[in-house]
């Protein structure tokens, strides 16, 4: 048979090969057409099913993600779409994976939580994900995630969030760094150092302390990894092609960071294993044990393995979860009170009135004050600190269609539904009109929040369903607690960047591409300020 066909000359052959590459993507077409017919839903609007569409759209994506423009490009995806299914599309390149991508509320609820089985990190993320964050909570599904979930869960009960000691030292310590006289430091740097050096104290049972010592390899090797691997993310069927060596040796420096607390958790004494213990792996997922405010986090490793390997992988997560999420927060936070003086005056106003400009708030203090609350929620509003998202369908399944009248979209088993809260919380369909209570949904507003509450899953910058964020409560608390001592402090804030420059740089975690360059003035201070 091979005979025969060599025997055919190479052009014969290369016409062969090229009519079987042209009959193959029309076939596929038409299988999956099949497939969805037998779901009984409908694709949503195609923007590509073959190299030919799909290549320059993948491509696109990529240098959009360089050039920090990743939310017009996705933004720009519904543009063109049809009244009958206008916030979903559809991209496949080889024919192989479809990626479906949303910005509708309905089919955030539907994968996390209304249909939360159909739906996974699955296996590409995983494999994807795994040199960086190994079999952690964010990159596997079933029980690994549940176990996971049961080892962290307990960390974050209201009884230790509520202990503010940690917070208050190393608040106190980057109030220590900011410089007086009106002269300009980059904010930013300083709240990725302090979540930095708060994450390990809460967690580890110890602090790095990079306030202390800016020059952390570690922090450098954190922020790289995370840019490769979003760029791996969104080229996704080329990231073969994607050269890897800083991604390994930034992988290598994170691991030397983590080696210490490994061989800590391993060389603890064998606590004594009880059946109710808050890490063993048969307790439910979501009724932790009380923790005690001794018991870290390598402690809890220590009850449920012995091996580096599953140390290292939890460790690196939850680090990743703890510094970025809450010091980009703060950082845009800052930038945008520092553009709206009257915002920052009406915060602090509300701070001095409850806690005057020394006392250190309490757990309940932070709780009641409502524009302080309002202000992060604003914040996480615009500027959602996971900005993209995906989860993979574990079965065929369906999306539901929003429109009247119109079939649910079909989604079949290893489809991935790529979904951006940034995106979604920035659709201005999704807003009461503007008011003299409700500023343009494209503003920085606390005070709407003294109207409004948005919609159950209009507003998910913790995500929503089983998959909730563990350290909601925590980061809250943080980063108002953090506020709190600033503003208390500061009478006002000067930024002393170019407003025009900024950017949004997505890695992971979206923060502003050039950090928060500001000036802080007490009130003794402003006299000088001029
Ligand atoms: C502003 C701060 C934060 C935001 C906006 C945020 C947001 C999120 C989001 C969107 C997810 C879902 C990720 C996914 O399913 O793919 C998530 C998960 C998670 N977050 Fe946070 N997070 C924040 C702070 C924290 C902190 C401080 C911690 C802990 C120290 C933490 C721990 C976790 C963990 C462990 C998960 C995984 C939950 C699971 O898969 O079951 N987060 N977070």
């Amino acid at each position: 048979m091979l005979d025969r066909l060599l025997a055919l000359g190479p052009l014969y052959l290369c016409g062969l090969a090229l009519g079987c590459i042209i009959a193959y993507f029309p076939l596929r077409k038409a299988y999956i057409d099949y497939r969805i017919w037998r779901v009984g839903g409908v694709r949503s609007p195609l923007i590509a099913t073959n190299p030919l569409w799909g290549l320059p759209f993948f491509f696109s994506a990529g240098s959009k993600q360089m050039n920090n423009k990743l939310l017009d490009h996705f933004e720009g995806l519904f543009k063109n779409t049809p009244p009958s299914c206008p916030n979903c599309v559809e991209i496949s390149t080889f024919g192989v994976v479809r990626f479906l991508m949303t910005q509708e509320p309905a089919h955030v609820k539907t994968i996390l939580t209304t249909k939360f089985a159909d739906f996974g990190k699955g296996p590409r993320f995983h494999e994807s994900w795994s040199p960086f964050l190994g079999d952690s909570i964010f990159t596997t599904d079933g029980q690994a995630w549940a176990d996971s979930r049961a080892l962290i869960r307990p960390m974050f009960v209201k009884d230790r969030v509520s202990d503010l000691d940690i917070f208050d030292r190393w608040t106190d310590a980057l109030i220590g760094l900011i410089p007086g006289g009106g002269q300009t430091v980059d904010v930013m740097d300083l709240f990725y150092r302090m979540t930095l050096d708060v994450t390990t104290d809460f967690l580890l049972g110890e602090s790095v302390n990079s306030l202390g010592n800016p020059k952390h390899e570690f922090v450098d090797a954190f922020k790289e990894v995370q840019r490769i691997q979003m760029l791996l993310t969104i080229l996704s069927p080329f990231r073969s092609l994607i050269p890897k060596g800083r991604y390994k040796s930034g992988i290598r420096t994170i691991e030397r960071f983590i080696s210490p607390f490994i061989t800590r958790t391993l060389s603890l004494p064998p606590p004594a294993k009880s059946p109710s213990s808050p890490t063993s792996p048969s307790s439910p997922t979501e009724s932790p044990s009380p923790s005690s405010h001794s018991t870290t986090f390598l402690h809890s490793l220590s009850l449920q393995t012995s091996s580096p390997k599953v140390i290292r992988d939890q460790l690196i997560a939850i680090l990743l979860a703890g510094r970025d999420t809450t010091a980009a927060t703060l950082s845009w936070t800052l930038y945008e009170l520092a553009h709206y003086p009257q915002t920052y005056s009406r915060l602090r106003n509300s701070i001095l009135t409850l806690l005057g400009p020394d006392r250190k708030p309490t757990y309940s203090d932070l709780k009641s004050l409502p524009y302080l609350t309002h202000t992060l929620n604003e914040t996480l509003r615009l500027y959602p600190a996971v900005p993209y998202n995906l989860r993979a369908a574990t079965c065929d399944t369906t999306l539901p269609s929003t429109v009247e009248g119109q079939p649910p979209i079909a989604v079949l088993k290893g489809d991935v539904v790529v979904y951006s809260a940034m995106a979604m919380q920035r659709r201005a369909d999704l807003y009461p009109p503007v008011s003299e209570t409700f500023a343009d949904p494209a503003v920085f507003s606390p005070d709407r929040w003294e109207h409004w509450t948005p919609k159950a899953w209009n507003y998910i910058p913790f995500n929503g369903g089983p998959r909730i964020c563990v350290g909601q409560n925590f980061a809250m608390t943080e980063m108002a607690f953090t506020l709190v001592r600033l503003v208390q402090k500061y009478e006002r804030i000067e930024y002393r960047g170019d407003w025009h420059a900024q950017y949004h740089k997505a890695e992971i975690v979206g923060a502003p591409g050039h950090g928060v360059p500001v000036a802080f003035f007490e009130a003794a201070e402003d006299g000088d300020a001029a």
